[in-house]
């Protein structure tokens, strides 16, 4: 029962709750540690950034259990702005209740609204439920893989 559940944007009183549910997050992914410091403040600076970023929680009685985020980047394939989805996560307990369908959906009109023409997102090989839900939501696999350096090591 997603109805009870209310999708609003972010704040600065809602990073501690959304810096637990990224631990949540990060624990299926162990391409990332998980730092509680540097977490919270990559939300802050998320939260500033009015034009190229947005938050999204889901709240329920006062309690938020579930957030989303992306980032505008410009895509040269698409010849104009497109979005990376960068975290997703609802608290285990609330799983399967159509949270996750309605974070997507702000997404998605939050896309539309500003012109966006892409989204795109990471995931880990081995998040079998996050890959079921995102087909189920209508995402597609492609053919690229991440790769990545750390300057300066
Ligand atoms: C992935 C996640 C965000 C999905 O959120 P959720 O609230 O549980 O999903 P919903 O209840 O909104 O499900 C939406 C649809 O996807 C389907 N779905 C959800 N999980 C699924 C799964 N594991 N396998 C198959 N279908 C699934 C639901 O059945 C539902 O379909 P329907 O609306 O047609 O009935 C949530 O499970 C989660 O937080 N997982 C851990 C963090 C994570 O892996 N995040 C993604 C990182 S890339």
């Amino acid at each position: 029962m997603a109805s009870q559940a209310r999708i609003r944007a972010a704040a600065e009183p809602d990073l501690e709750a959304m810096t637990g549910l990224i631990a949540r997050l990060f624990a299926l992914e162990p391409d990332f540690h998980f730092d509680p410091v540097r977490v919270r403040h990559g939300l802050a600076l998320l939260l500033a950034r009015e034009e190229t970023a947005a938050l999204w929680v889901a709240e329920l009685d006062g309690r938020v259990i579930g957030l989303c985020t992306a980032q505008i980047v410009i895509s040269t394939a698409e010849g104009g702005p497109v979005a990376w989805l960068e975290d997703l996560v609802v608290s285990p307990d609330q799983r399967g209740r159509g949270i996750g369908r309605l974070l997507l959906e702000s997404v998605a009109n939050w896309a539309t609204r500003r012109g966006l023409t892409r989204l795109q997102l990471l995931a880990d090989h081995g998040n079998e439920a996050a890959l079921s839900f995102y087909r189920r939501m209508g995402w597609q696999l492609t053919r690229m893989i991440c790769l990545r350096l750390q300057p300066g090591e």
